[in-house]
């Protein structure tokens, strides 16, 4: 029998039991019910509006749904390229597809849009979303939320003016793995004991700026329109600082959510170093390691983070929290993922008989031959037997849609993550001040 789908299915009826409350999975908060335009039985009208790498991984998570509950009706991006490829794509699904150059323009002439899906460069999210909100569009936008603290306040604030959803895209809040090991291995088995640690990566091998053959460049005048110097600066926006907020904010953002989720809390201080170490042509720090300390509801924990864009050896990424009892390091990336349990923690084979973890072959543990015995024993290894069998984002995106047609709420909504990323916001703040830096309960409200 193959018991990962076994186990799969216990852990996921589990986690609806345990998890729905806190995830909100299933109760509907009566602002949510507010917000329903979209009976369950119609389609979701939707617009594209950034068809870059992350759209078309977008719309690839997207149409792999079952049941589709949408229509993708019309693309907006200011680059031909970026519009042949998602016409290409949809040319089956979409054949009365409209596209556009600007954005007020498809609003202006897309009146029975419900939805759109924004994944431009940071520093245009903010105008985006604020206008797809107030043209009556419920928004799905990619993180960071936007470029600077005012304008993510000001999408948050749009948001709850309009009464329109607003889903920021941490996907992993919406991951089942993610979902099982923070409902159930972590606040329900307590696997970890009293975890006071985090720490978490993103290292990845230096890239040269990315370049394009000059016969599909934009246009310099719509690229100046938009906000771009020229074209070298158009590809490589996460470099420079008004554009982008670097590795930090393209990475960092995603982990040091789950640092904030899974500690239950906010960060009450940061100190942070990061230079421009090896590319010495790019605005943003290349190499960024932060410190964080928090006051989580079980006391005092701390987190390192770093993230090298100089190195794809160093160990890839992950999130990783420390426990008395035990050890999880979580990653979106399957093979990254692991528990370990602390030597003298009670046992955890009640938790593998109900298959919320499954331990490892001893073989695969044997990585010491010759122990000393002053050494303390090598901790028991185990799996979580969650398999996402879809793309990564596309849990996020059902979550999204659910929550349109009224079933759901949403995992990462704009308020939530302007909070989470303004751990964020502050880091670059600290590397220059070179001195840790407090938050205070003002930087969290919006
Ligand atoms: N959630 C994730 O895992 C994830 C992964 C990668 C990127 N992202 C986010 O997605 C967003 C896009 O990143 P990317 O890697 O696709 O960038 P990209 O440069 O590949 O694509 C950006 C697209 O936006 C278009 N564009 C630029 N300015 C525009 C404007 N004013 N109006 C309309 N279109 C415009 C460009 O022509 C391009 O097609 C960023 O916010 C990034 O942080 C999220």
């Amino acid at each position: 029998m193959n018991d990962t789908s076994q186990t799969s299915t216990i852990n996921r009826r589990n986690f609806l039991k345990t998890g729905a409350l806190a995830s909100g999975g299933i109760l509907l908060a009566p602002s949510i019910m507010k917000a329903q335009s979209v009976s369950p039985n119609e389609k979701i009208n939707i617009a594209l509006l950034g068809y870059g790498r992350q759209g078309e991984v977008l719309l690839n998570s997207m149409l792999d749904i079952t049941d589709r509950p949408f229509h993708v009706k019309a693309v907006c991006d200011i680059w031909k390229y970026s519009i042949g490829k998602c016409r290409s794509v949809l040319r089956k699904d979409s054949p009365d597809l409209k596209w556009y150059f600007d954005y007020e323009e498809m609003l202006a002439a897309e009146t029975d849009l419900d939805a759109v899906i924004i994944s431009t460069p940071d520093f245009w999210h903010a105008r985006h979303t604020n206008a797809c909100l107030e043209a009556g569009l419920h928004v799905y936008c990619e993180k960071m939320m936007a470029r600077t603290v005012e304008e993510a306040r000001s999408m948050v604030n749009t948001a709850k003016k309009t009464g329109k959803l607003l889903q920021i895209g941490h996907q992993r809040r919406s991951n089942p793995r993610y979902l099982h090991a923070y409902y159930n291995l972590v606040k329900r088995a307590k696997l970890l004991g009293r975890y006071t640690t985090a720490n978490g990566q993103w290292n990845r091998s230096a890239k040269e700026f990315t370049d394009v053959n000059p016969k599909i460049y934009v246009d310099q005048a719509m690229l100046e329109k938009n906000g771009y110097v020229n074209m070298e600066q158009f590809l490589n926006w996460r470099w420079f600082k008004d554009l982008g907020g670097g590795p930090i904010a393209d990475l960092g953002s995603h982990q040091i959510d789950i640092f904030n989720w899974f500690f239950d809390a906010y960060p009450k201080s940061v100190l942070a170093s990061g230079g421009r170490d090896y590319y010495k042509d790019r605005e943003w720090y290349d190499n960024v390691m932060v410190l964080y300390e928090y006051d989580t509801p079980e006391g005092p924990a701390r987190a390192f983070y770093q993230t090298l864009a100089t190195t794809g050896a160093g160990g890839g990424y992950f999130e990783y929290f420390m426990g008395d009892e035990g050890a999880l390091r979580i990653s979106e990336n399957p093979s990254f993922t692991k528990m370990y349990r602390e030597s003298g923690a009670p046992e955890w084979d009640d938790w593998a008989k109900k298959g919320f973890i499954r331990k490892e072959e001893a073989a695969a543990q044997k990585v010491v031959t010759k122990v000393d015995v002053r050494e303390s024993a090598p901790p028991d290894v185990y799996d979580i037997p969650i398999v996402l069998d879809k793309k990564p984002h596309t849990p996020h995106l059902e979550n999204f849609f659910s929550a349109i047609h009224g079933k759901a709420k949403l995992n990462s909504d704009g308020e939530h993550s302007f909070k989470s990323e303004m751990a964020i916001f502050k880091v670059n703040e600290a590397i220059d001040a070179r001195k840790t830096l407090e938050f205070s309960e003002t930087d969290f409200e919006v």
